[in-house]
């Protein structure tokens, strides 16, 4: 088959890194995602047959790996909250070899960039043996994760060069969250009629484009809190939570600063160990109901000499904290705050003189198990 790509998509333009390219990108991929998938009467470009099958799961399945595991993560908020039904995430490395006892009717979403990742697609084999219907999100149309599954949705994220994924994480996020919106309208579930993805995805655009815009800003914090540190730790709660172990595998491709993403509870039983003065720890603020508790984990750091970056939406942000969310739902609020933490880690990296559009050891698509 045939790509058709448009030369400004493959070459780096003015940009010295894809990386950076990419992450600019990103309001055109969410206007992009949003023209295609939503209609001027507001109603959703998504397949029907689709919906009728996904519908009669008690379950769904998402399986992936990598950024796209995370991207999934969030998603399962985004489903359970809008489409009324239970999503479980799953490694495809370890869901392919320890499959758990499935629900009676299960419906599997495949996550993948590339759509050839060797650790999803033996689970994509194993499911059509099993006769069990699925769908793969992907940014390569007729790639073998979309060829083999029963049904498919495009990122249009564009061609993503850079091995560190940016624009395929938000793009997946904003599939998810139209595929989740069309799901719940079609239940008529009640959440759904209140969830105004058009609006959301414009809020998501012009969000982004306020943080990229703010390059000089996260580029001085970046080398204030992390030059000279060989460990970092993310925090948050709730879809915070999700983010964090994103924003942490971010930092840890390209500048290989050795970064964990947490559970802001769980740091006391046993990670808090390791804080010691200056330990950058960057906390996501954008949970309502994890709020004030993460609150109080980033004053229990604080009192054992973590440097403490917070990053926090509007709605919930105290004098003092460093980078601003601007609004959006909370649901999709990892689109724009992972933003900071993709810029955190390209200039964490460019600091470093790391390759940053080729990490070491790492590969854009793995097709081995
Ligand atoms: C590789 C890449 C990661 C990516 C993962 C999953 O390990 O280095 O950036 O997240 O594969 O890739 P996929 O194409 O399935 O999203």
């Amino acid at each position: 088959y045939t790509v058709n790509l448009d030369a400004s998509d493959i070459s780096k333009g003015t940009y010295d890194h894809y990386m950076l390219k990419e992450i600019d990108e990103q309001p055109n991929v969410m206007r992009k995602i949003s023209q295609n998938y939503i209609k001027n009467d507001g109603s959703l470009n998504v397949e029907q047959d689709l919906l009728d099958e996904i519908k009669k799961a008690d379950r769904l399945y998402i399986v992936a790996a990598g950024t796209s595991y995370h991207a999934g993560l969030v998603g399962k908020n985004i489903f359970e909250a809008v489409s009324d039904v239970p999503v479980d995430v799953e490694l495809g490395s370890e869901f392919g070899y320890h499959m758990p006892k499935l629900s009676k009717h299960p419906f599997f979403i495949f996550l993948s960039q590339s759509g050839e990742t060797a650790d999803s697609r033996q689970v994509l084999v194993k499911v059509n043996e099993m006769n069990l219907p699925s769908l793969t999100i992907t940014n390569v149309p007729n790639s073998t994760l979309s060829r083999e599954a029963t049904f498919t949705m495009e990122l249009l994220a564009g061609p993503e060069i850079a091995v560190a994924s940016t624009k395929a994480y938000t793009a997946q996020i904003a599939v998810e969250a139209v595929l989740a919106k069309a799901l719940g309208e079609d239940k008529n579930y009640p959440a759904a009629k209140d969830f105004d993805v058009k609006g959301e995805l414009a809020l998501a655009a012009n969000g982004i484009q306020q943080i990229v815009d703010e390059k000089d800003k996260i580029k001085a914090l970046t080398a204030d809190f992390l030059t000279g540190q060989s460990d970092a730790f993310y925090i948050g709660r709730g879809i915070d939570y999700a983010l964090s172990l994103e924003a942490a595998l971010k930092l840890k491709e390209i500048s290989y600063i050795h970064a964990e993403g947490f559970a802001a509870g769980e740091l006391k039983h046993g990670t808090i160990a390791l804080i010691e003065k200056d330990t950058p720890v960057i906390a996501y603020i954008n949970d309502g109901v994890g709020a004030s508790h993460t609150r109080g984990n980033i004053q229990e750091v604080e009192a054992r000499g973590a440097h403490v970056l917070v990053i926090a939406s509007q709605k919930y942000a105290q004098a003092g904290d460093q980078i601003i969310i601007p609004e959006i739902d909370e649901l999709l609020s990892p689109i724009i705050s992972v933003v900071p933490a993709q810029l955190i880690a390209y200039y964490a990296s460019l600091a470093r003189g790391n390759d940053v559009d080729r990490p070491r050891n790492l590969a854009k698509s793995v097709t081995v198990e």
